[in-house]
């Protein structure tokens, strides 16, 4: 019989537990199934440039504890990839590289975008299966993807160091916390942190609400408290209109003070360092409460480093029942982890649906219970 040949790609933002799944996927596999196996590098980039690594006996060894990806990732889209200064439509190269590489599959790792785009290779005939991957924990029919248990321990520390120089300052701390769209991070490390508010995409939240919080807090004797504001978050339209008066104001503030001699400084892009939106809300709710505000942006930290055992171990187990999938033959599927069980759901399915935080979601009532606002009016 002809040996098999599977290729595997990391696509989308990286996360701890993807090398974990590259070697869950590999091991069974090369040493089981006696099949080849490759990796295209940068994700769909990799798979349209051809770009290959040939994994080799070994080769996974040392990688299960190490954060990242070690194929490297993109964010390209497929159907409107950069190239030579225009978006084009690199399908066909695609479809036309997984049959110069012989493939029997190929696996794809990723989130949302990941998911698209796997459903497209799908369509176009491939044999595709994809994996749950990201720290927003937003990919939907999976409960859920790895990556996330890091990024919200990283998050709960984070506030758990934020609470004693709060606490010392008698200080308001605003921290931004990753998860795009969706409230799950700023949720789940809120509530494991203790924050006093915890503001999501889901809740859009009324900002006198949030003043309210802090100011009794503030009366009961609590002089600090911690606000884990999602990327995502924003205020409800009334208040959001009241923000940008605000701002406006701020900014002249601002622009009569660069009114001072032109020091040749660039300007900063803040998009490029974050926390915009926290920091304007922060701004806000100092002139509302008179209390001293803080802000931090945990960015980029919140990806990196080690995975937990938690998401080696979910990884581990979606990358070896898609070893055996793709072995048996099934193939126009994620694998998730539903319940306590490894499922496989139609990509169809998965892809173009993103999972939010349910406005019944029973965190959210824990949350409520232990006394941390949500942003909500009363
Ligand atoms: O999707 C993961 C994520 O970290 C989001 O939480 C965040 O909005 C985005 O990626 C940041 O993307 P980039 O790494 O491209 O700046």
């Amino acid at each position: 019989m002809a040996t098999k040949c599977f290729g595997i790609l990391t696509a989308g933002g990286d996360c701890p537990g993807l090398n974990a799944a590259i070697r869950g996927v590999g091991r069974p596999l090369m040493d089981l199934y006696q099949a080849e196996f490759i990796g295209f590098r940068d994700g769909f980039r990799g798979l349209i440039e051809n770009r290959v690594t040939r994994f080799a006996d070994g080769s996974l060894s040392g990688i299960l504890t190490i954060g990242g990806t070690i194929l490297g990732t993109s964010r390209d889209k497929l159907h409107k990839m950069p190239v030579g200064g225009e978006e084009m439509d690199m399908t066909d190269v695609a479809v036309e590289n997984y049959q110069k590489q012989h493939l029997d599959a190929l696996i794809c790792l990723g989130g949302g975008g990941t998911q698209k785009n796997a459903l497209r290779l799908s369509e176009r005939g491939l044999n595709i299966v994809t994996l749950p991957k990201t720290i927003d924990n937003d990919v939907a029919k999976t409960d859920v993807s790895f990556g996330f248990d890091t990024a919200m321990a990283v998050g709960a520390e984070a506030i758990d160091r934020l609470h004693s120089t709060a606490e010392s300052h008698h200080r308001v701390i605003l921290v931004e916390i990753m998860g795009h769209n969706a409230g799950w991070l700023a949720l789940g490390a809120g509530i494991a942190g203790g924050a006093d508010v915890i503001l999501i995409p889901e809740i859009p939240f009324s900002v006198p609400a949030v003043a309210n919080a802090l100011i009794q807090r503030d009366r009961k004797g609590k002089r600090f408290s911690i606000v884990a504001m999602a990327e995502g978050a924003y205020p409800k339209p009334d208040d959001e209109e009241d923000q940008g008066k605000k701002k406006s104001k701020n900014k002249k503030k601002k622009e009569s003070k660069k009114a001072a001699p032109d020091r040749g400084e660039e300007t900063v892009d803040m998009s490029l360092v974050g926390g915009e939106n926290c920091a304007r809300l922060a701004h806000h709710l100092q002139d509302m409460t008179g209390l001293e505000m803080r802000v931090t942006s945990l960015g980029h930290l919140q990806r990196g480093g080690t995975p937990s055992p938690t998401d080696r171990l979910l990884a581990t187990r979606l990358g070896t029942a898609c070893a055996e999938l793709v072995h048996d033959g099934e193939f126009g599927v994620m694998v998730g982890l539903q319940g306590n069980e490894c499922v496989s759901v139609p990509l169809d399915e998965v892809a173009g649906n993103r999972k939010t935080v349910p406005l019944d979601h029973p965190w959210l009532q824990t949350a409520r219970l232990v006394g941390t606002s949500l942003g909500e009016e009363e």
